[in-house]
Order: C-alpha cells, then structure tokens, then sequence
C-alpha cells in the first residue's frame, strides 16, 4: 500500500508493505550515492533487524552509525556525535540518511538531518508500532534538553517512509501495546467506527495478527498523512488534535521522571482516559463513553490510572509539569476534550484549577 503525505514540492510516499525490508533495495537503489547509505539504529534493533536490512539492501553498503537505545539518546550529546560522524563520513546534503528504530532514532536523525549542511535528506524506516503509526510520518523532529522533551527541534520532513510491519515480530510486546495506544487515538479524534474496529480488532493486533496490524498502520498513516497535508506546522489546529491525550500523559511523563517505569505510549493511553473521564466530569461528554474507553485501553494492558501509570501525586504537582508544555500560549494551555467517543476538539478555557481538582479526585 502507498499513501502519499502532500506536501508540494515536499511531499513523500509512505510504503506499507510485509517484507518491505527484505527488498529494500528496490525503493532504495536510486537514493544511495555511490551505492552507499548511512543508516543510523540503536543497539537493540541493530541486534534485531539491521542483518535483515542489509541483505534487502542488495550491492547497496551500509555505513551503519549505532546509537544506545533509550530516550536518554534523544540529547544534545549524542547529537553532536551523531552529527560529527555524518561530517565525517563526508554526507552530503542530497543524500538520505536513513533511520532505521522506533520514535527515538527518527526524532533525532531528522533534526540531525534539519541542520546538518543546513538540511539534508532522510528516510524513515520506522521499527516500532509508535514509530510506524505516528512518529515516522509528519516532519516532527526534536531532541529533549534539561528544561524539558522535546523543545529543541524543527519540521523537516523525510523524502521517503518504509514500513514493514513484520519487524515487530521482534518488539517486546509491552511496546507493542504502547504503540497501539496511538491507534486507538485516530479513533477517539474523529472516528468512532475505527475505534469499534479497535475493539473488535485490538486483541487480535496485540496477539501479533498480521492482517490486523497492516490493517491498523495503513489506516493510521493515511489519517495521519491527511491531517499533515493540512496543518503541516500545527498553526490552524487540525494538526493538534493528533496530540489527544497528551498533555496529561506528559505530566504522568514528567512525574515518572521520562523513564521505563513509563512509556510515551503508556503515557498517552492514561492521558487519553484522563481526558476522557475529564470531560465526562465537567459534563461535556457522556460517562458512559469514558467508560468505554478507559475499558479498551485497560483491556489492551494499558495504563488508565494514576496509580497504572506509577504517577500518584497531588494535582498541583501534575498541573506545574504541565505549565513548562511546549503548547503553552500566553500562560494559558489548550486542551484537547471530548464530546464523546470521534469527537474531540481543541478547547482553550479549561481552567487549570479545574484540572487541578480532578487530578486530586483522581488521585
Ligand atoms: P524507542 O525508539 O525508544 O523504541 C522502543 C524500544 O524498542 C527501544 O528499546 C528500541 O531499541 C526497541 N526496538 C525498536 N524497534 C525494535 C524492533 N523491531 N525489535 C526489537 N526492539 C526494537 O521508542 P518509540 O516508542 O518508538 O518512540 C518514542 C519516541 O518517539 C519518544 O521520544 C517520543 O517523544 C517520540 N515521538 C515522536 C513523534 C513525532 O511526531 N515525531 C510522535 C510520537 C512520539
Ligand atoms: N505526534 C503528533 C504530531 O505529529 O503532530
């Protein structure tokens, strides 16, 4: 399956295909110079993928740069190695530095991208279900810095995205599950049908079933793609609805201390409840539709509470991680609620105390 991210001269296909990587070379032959590639990965899917990747690559040599794995990669540290042997290895600025890894790798080889001789190509080769159904597709790049994730960055889009949804046979199926959280989320947005599909479909996704998983990033993608096409820079809106769930999972993110004891995924999951039972109390959506959501996150083995996201604390403390959001205008924050399952909009009254008061009944 292709679907294209329109962008004018920017714009980019995004192939979805088993198997994709063992024939690599086919939609990679005409973007390697000299018949080389640098292809930047961490330890893990080195281990797991990187053989595979390269016998797909054909005569085509890899210089492969491999990074630790882990969030902690995602700094100004290892973007300067990373950018210091790019330079070294003589990357010019039409050549297409591969990522191959999850939402990790790709965040921090585009923006290394975005400013290496002032911007040159990449190809996300997205290895985790987040990195496949989000993180690959849509230009966001960023490393995290002391005063918070992600707000060093910049747009740049890749020339091109593989998918090959059998590279999550190796994923550890906590992963999985963290990365179906953001599914689920295309669903809660605008699409009730999808999220019924999830319901009839999650387990079977969760399991491992082939169908389901292509069924689920293809559908993903092309919403994702739609939505970028449209708000490519998150100016008019429509680009911040993909962030559902987001603003309270970064506090759960913060107050975990950004670690394993809770994934981004994870994070959005009890952030998508939260919002929901959120609006349900201030009557803007009906309980029964939070009910249900927060019963399929749960049900996916998905964090819905406080305590599943190993993030008790007192409401104030939740709301202050929220103030250093990225999202913040003017002192206030949007919010992104629902009116019921598909139905979610940007609202920018929320009061903060409000917040704050759920959070304790939460707690
Ligand atoms: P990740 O990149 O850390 O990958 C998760 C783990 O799985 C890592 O240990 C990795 O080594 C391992 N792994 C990856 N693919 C594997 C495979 N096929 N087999 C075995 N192991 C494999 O995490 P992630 O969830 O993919 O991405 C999270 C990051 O994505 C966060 O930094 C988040 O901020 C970012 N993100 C960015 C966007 C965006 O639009 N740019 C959107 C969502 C999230
Ligand atoms: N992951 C949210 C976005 O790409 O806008």
């Amino acid at each position: 399956m292709r679907v294209d991210v329109g962008l004018g001269r920017r714009s980019y296909p995004i192939l979805i295909e088993a198997g994709l990587l063992d024939r690599a070379a086919t939609h990679l032959a005409g973007m390697a110079r000299r018949k080389r590639l640098v292809v930047v990965t961490d330890e893990n899917v080195a281990a797991a993928q990187l053989p595979r990747f390269a016998a797909g690559l054909g005569d085509i040599v890899i210089e492969p740069i491999i990074l630790p794995p882990g969030e902690a990669t995602k700094s100004w540290s290892v973007l300067e190695q990373l950018s210091d042997r790019l330079l070294d290895l003589g990357v010019e600025r039409s050549d297409h530095i591969v990522a191959l890894g999850g939402g990790v790798i790709g965040d921090l080889v585009g923006f290394a991208a975005s400013i290496l001789k002032r911007g040159c190509g990449f190809i996300q080769v997205p290895t985790t279900l987040l990195a496949q159904v989000d993180s690959s597709v849509g230009g966001k790049t960023a490393i995290n810095t002391r005063a918070g994730k992600n707000l060093i960055g910049a747009f740049h889009q890749p020339d091109l995205v593989l998918i090959d949804p059998t590279t999550l046979d190796t994923l550890p199926h906590r992963e999985v599950a963290a990365g179906y959280a953001e599914v689920v989320k295309y669903g809660l947005i605008d699409d009730p049908d999808f999220f019924a599909w999830c319901e009839a479909n999650g387990p079977a996704l969760l399991a491992g079933d082939a169908a389901a998983r292509t069924h689920a990033i293809a559908y993903s993608v092309s919403a994702k793609a739609r939505v970028v096409a449209e708000d490519e820079r998150e100016t008019t809106g429509t680009r911040a609805l993909l962030n559902l769930g987001h603003t309270f999972g970064h506090s759960l993110e913060a107050e975990t201390g950004f670690s394993d004891t809770l994934l981004h995924g994870e994070a959005v999951a009890c952030g998508m409840a939260l919002a929901f039972r959120f609006s349900a109390a201030q009557g803007l959506c009906p309980d029964q539709d939070a009910t249900r959501v927060g019963y399929h996150l749960a049900r996916s083995g998905l964090p819905t509470t406080l305590a599943e996201a190993h993030a008790i604390a007192p409401g104030a403390r939740l709301v202050e991680h929220m103030a250093h959001d990225k999202k913040m205008e003017g002192g206030k924050l949007p919010f992104l609620l629902a009116r019921g399952i598909g139905e979610t909009y940007l609202a920018k009254d929320v009061s903060l105390a409000a917040v704050e008061q759920f959070l304790d009944g939460e707690r």
